[in-house]
């Protein structure tokens, strides 16, 4: 409700500006007290051996180096990804280079993966002290050459392994340079395979089991995505996400910013994204679960991601443009569509 009376204001605004200015509105208003306080419960569900409170997710990049996670925990989440990390600090590409495309609910972005380092996220994550479901997104930096793109994505598993419910291992943004190749068939395979091995010794010294997530761009042929969910059954990875922004501007040609170079997202992606997971989940079977995410403006994209075989949800840019209200929206009919006859707590 305030939000809908505060976003001509923050649209006004670069969206850089806004984004700044949102967060410390939104750390202001926690301090207070007058956000929720803390995940929206109804029928938890187990998706990778963690309890989840509801099945809304905050999607990666709106807080990469995690300096806001207890004002987002209050916002109702029923878990929150924090990064792209990458283990040095960096950052990113020249502004401007955020657009909001208002006519069809999108944004375009280049940002480039600027974060402060994998060190400072997890001084963050220690000194917000949440108890909740965290993921933390990994990625290589800019100018680690992609053949050694492992070296970068080890040093941030070892260092969030600990701290992290899950750790996503992003593969998919299409804003560093041939990260996206990284999906290829041989390149994933070796990945994994090393990622795995590193899990099960981390495993091992930690006495804790961290889930392997690996997020996935829409842009793949159908092939591609096959080959994909095989190697992700063939080294038991735990989860994948699907997906991130996209490259294709199709039905938006002529829109203002749609010729910016970077990952688009929102409303455009809607129906890209869930045909990703359709296609997943045909292969996949339930071996393992599927995060769907792109384009949720509304409970009804929510529901037909998990229609198609999402286990669970995320948003990024319905949060743009529909404010926290969408966060109890979704999980609301989530709930209630999980639940016919029960006791969702809401
Ligand atoms: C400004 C912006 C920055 C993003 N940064 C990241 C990121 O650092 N890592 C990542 O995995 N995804 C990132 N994403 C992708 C989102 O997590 C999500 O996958 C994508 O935007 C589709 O969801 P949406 O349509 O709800 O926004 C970013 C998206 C936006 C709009």
């Amino acid at each position: 409700m305030l939000y809908s009376l505060l976003r001509p204001l923050l649209f006004g605004l670069d969206p850089e500006t806004a984004h700044r200015i949102t967060f410390d509105g939104l750390e202001k208003a926690h301090r207070l007290g007058i956000l929720g306080s803390g995940p929206i419960r109804c029928q938890s569900r187990n998706v990778m051996g963690l309890d989840f409170p509801n099945p809304v997710g905050m999607a990666a990049g709106l807080d990469k180096d995690g300096e806001h996670i207890s004002a987002l925990a209050a916002l109702g989440f029923g878990f929150i990804e924090i990064g792209t990390v990458t283990p040095r600090p960096q950052p990113g590409n020249p502004k401007p280079r955020l657009f909001r495309i208002p006519q069809v609910n999108a944004i375009v972005n280049r940002m480039g993966f600027n974060n402060l380092g994998i060190d400072n996220l997890l001084a963050n994550v220690k000194h917000a002290n949440y108890s909740g479901i965290l993921g933390i997104n990994i990625g290589k930096n800019f100018d680690t050459p992609v053949e050694k793109a492992i070296d970068d994505y080890l040093i941030c598993l070892h260092k969030a392994y600990r701290y992290a419910s899950y750790v996503a291992v992003n593969i998919s943004s299409p804003n560093t340079p041939n990260l996206r190749q990284l999906q290829n068939a041989e390149e994933l395979d070796y990945l994994l395979r090393m990622l795995k091995l590193n899990q099960q010794k981390l495993a091992d010294e930690h006495g804790k089991y961290t889930p392997l997530v690996v997020k996935i761009a829409p842009d793949l042929e159908p092939p591609q995505i096959d080959s994909i969910a095989s190697l992700l059954m063939k080294h038991r990875v735990d989860g994948v996400i699907a997906t991130n922004t996209t490259l294709s501007r199709a039905g938006i040609e002529t829109m203002p910013h749609a010729s910016e170079a970077g990952g688009l997202s929102g409303a455009p992606l809607t129906e890209r994204a869930t045909a990703v997971i359709r296609r997943l989940h045909d292969m996949l079977q339930g071996a393992l679960p599927i995060i769907g995410v792109g384009g949720i403006m509304r409970a009804a994209d929510a529901k037909e991601k998990i229609e198609a075989g999402a286990s669970l949800v995320q948003v990024y840019s319905g949060l743009i443009y529909r404010g926290p209200d969408l966060v109890r929206e979704i999980a609301q009919a989530l709930c209630v569509a999980d639940t016919p006859h029960s006791d969702a707590r809401i």
